[in-house]
């Protein structure tokens, strides 16, 4: 099973970015991390971060006959982008929203996820484990 792994915009500032948010671990160790599950769980990923919005749309259409499934931190573009959410739509690949943090349980413009209108699944609030459990469920669900 094939899987793209799609990062949006401020994620590559991992570590850097409100540790006490996010964590202190980098963006090249969620990269690892996300390695080796895809490793456990016998699939493959590409993983890829964006900081612009068109250029997520460009890959999840891209991803249309390419991939069996999309894990998707859309980030901030979460609450605001109706362009990706009719990306997902119009490829309707089983896909995956997951966050690090538990935007529920932040400001209520966070309670908001247009992507996750799309997803079958998200996971949130569980940090780098998120992306390994939103793996393992596109791997024994579809
Ligand atoms: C995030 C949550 C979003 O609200 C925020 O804009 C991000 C990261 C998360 O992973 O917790 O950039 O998607």
């Amino acid at each position: 099973m094939k899987i793209l792994v799609l990062n949006g915009p401020n994620l590559n500032l991992l570590g850097l970015r409100e540790p006490a948010i996010y964590g202190t671990q980098n963006y090249a160790a969620l990269e690892a991390f996300i390695r080796q599950s895809a490793d456990e769980l016998n699939c493959e990923v590409d993983i890829r971060q964006s900081n612009h919005e068109g250029v997520l749309v460009d890959w999840i259409q891209e991803a249309y006959g390419k991939f069996d499934g999309i894990v998707i931190n859309p980030a901030a573009y979460t609450h605001t982008s109706v362009a990706i959410l009719d990306a997902l739509k119009a490829v309707a690949l089983p896909a995956v929203e997951v966050h690090l943090s538990d935007v529920d349980a932040r400001e209520p413009f966070r309670h908001l996820s247009y992507a996750g209108m799309a997803c079958q699944k998200t996971f949130k609030g569980l940090g780098f484990e998120g992306y390994r459990a939103s793996l393992r469920y596109l791997t024994s669900v579809n």
